[in-house]
């Protein structure tokens, strides 16, 4: 091969290869993984005493001086992790090269990875909480609010608009379980699966994974360097939580169309069109909506890298750093804008109460009646109603002014004296069953998913400060 040739080859291979010019945002974590390596490799005196102690005394520097926004790495570098060892030759010479004993590449990258995942676990499980929060506490106000209840998008029962808030509540509390469970399915340390069957060195492993915080090591050296279904887990639960995300804003999006108006947006949310000053577009909302696209994406761009790899570690799977990277960059912005649509949307509740008086809207719960007062069998009763409302409707008159003679034709079981006029507040008031749309159930409801709510957060604080706790205590030592 021809010398420029060659050249062209190596540029090539570092353009396609390198990836640190993005993966920098993983060097405290990697950082912090060598300390608790260095520190095992010491106690088990694998390194000597002097080449640790400068090992700790740079890596700690360079950890500080990351973290205060140092730009000291070489983008250019195959990777974060070679930019390190490199950093730190340029420091501490030779002694550098004891970092390197008994672990590879491959151990080390997913670990910090993990390390990585479980602080944006963390930041994104507050986020969520606080979206909840934000619904609870509209339901709270709401509990009594009317509402139409939509399926299909017609208007279906009259409903409450906390009852609404709380469905949302749910949700986003789930997807806060659902993302904490992620941490708990990682919980084990992969350093001291070295390249791919282990070292010959004699380390501890369960130091190592207890002083970063890991309940054990991983079982299987050859599973560790290989495996990214924490990876996967992440971006699936990221996937859920963008999922519902864009169902929230796609539900404001409806509800503050001009033609629905069931909500009014503050000025900040909304732009304006520059041809047609009266709109109030959502841009939030859609945005956010539109963001869910490259996350629920960046879930099957992994598992597509993934799905053709035998056991082991493939250069492939460097691929796994610029979605997550994305994922938990757009949920943390998505997150902050919906927890702001979330508190400043406001009610329309007059709107809100003229739109849910329709025609007939209370018609199922007249079918309710005859099955409950009247002994008609429930499908029997619905066909009755049925009838009733097309009489009604030609005689343009409400269900409860059809006279007795009218029934009667109908159905010798509808000649009844008393008639109900059922109102829209008697209909929510009446579903009360519990899960149901009841003011009282609403404020039921709301009340238990604050205790919920406060329990998850109490148990999962407790669990993280631990683990932050650990961490920094034995990588201190
Ligand atoms: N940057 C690589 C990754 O993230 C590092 C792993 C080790 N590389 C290697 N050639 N064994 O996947």
């Amino acid at each position: 091969m021809r010398t420029d040739e060659r050249s062209e080859a190596a540029k090539n291979m570092a353009a396609i290869g390198s990836s640190g010019h993005y993966d920098g945002k993983l060097a405290p974590y990697d950082i912090t993984v060598s300390q608790a390596h260095v520190a095992m490799l010491l106690k088990q005196e694998i390194l000597p005493a002097d080449a640790a102690a400068e090992l700790q005394r740079a890596l700690e520097e360079l950890k500080q001086r990351i973290l205060a926004g140092a730009d000291l790495l070489d983008p250019d570098a195959e990777d974060v992790h070679t930019a390190i060892e490199q950093y730190l030759e340029t420091q501490i010479g030779a002694d550098a090269g004891w970092l390197g004993t008994a672990r590879a590449r491959n151990d080390l990258a997913v670990t910090a990875l993990r390390l990585w995942i479980r602080d944006q676990v963390i930041s994104l499980r507050t986020k969520i909480l606080a979206l909840t929060e934000a619904m609870l506490a509209q339901a709270e106000k709401h509990a009594a609010t009317i509402m139409p209840g939509f399926s299909h998008l017609q208007i279906a029962q009259p409903m409450t608009f906390g009852h609404v808030c709380l469905a949302y509540a749910e949700t986003f509390l789930r997807d806060a379980e659902r993302i904490s469970f992620v941490l708990t399915l990682q919980d084990e340390c992969p350093m001291g699966s070295a390249a791919l069957a282990g070292t010959g060195f004699p380390i501890d492993r369960v130091t190592v994974a207890r002083s970063l915080g890991f309940r054990q090591p991983t079982a299987n050296s050859l599973e560790s360097v290989g495996d990214r279904g924490f990876a996967l887990d992440f971006l699936s639960a990221g996937a859920s939580v963008a999922l519902n995300l864009s169902r929230f804003s796609a539900e404001i999006v409806f509800w503050s169309s001009q033609l629905v108006g069931l909500i009014t947006l503050p000025d900040e949310l909304v732009s304006a069109s520059s041809a047609m000053p009266h709109k109030r577009n959502p841009d939030a909302a859609e945005l956010i909506r539109g963001k869910s696209g490259r996350v629920l994406g960046n879930l099957h761009a992994l598992q597509t890298v993934v799905k053709g790899l035998p056991l082991s570690y493939f250069r492939d799977l460097q691929e796994d750093k610029e979605p997550l990277f994305d994922t938990a960059e757009t949920l943390a912005l998505s997150l902050d804008a919906a927890v702001t649509l979330a508190t400043l949307m406001q009610p329309n509740t007059d709107a809100m109460r003229s739109a849910t008086d329709i025609d007939f809207v209370t018609s199922g719960d007249l079918a309710d009646w005859l099955t409950r007062e009247r002994g008609v069998p429930f499908r029997e009763a619905h066909h009755l109603v049925t009838e009733l409302v097309r009489l009604s409707e030609k005689r343009k008159c409400p269900l409860s002014a059809l006279p007795l003679e009218a029934r009667r034709d109908i159905d010798p079981r509808l000649a009844l004296a008393e008639w109900p006029d059922i109102s829209i507040e008697t209909s929510v008031d009446s579903r009360d069953s519990q899960g149901g749309t009841s003011p009282k159930r609403v404020a039921e409801a709301a009340a238990q998913l604050r205790s919920r709510l406060a329990e998850f957060i109490e148990f999962e604080t407790d669990f993280s400060d631990q683990e932050i706790i650990k961490q920094e205590g034995e990588v201190k030592r």
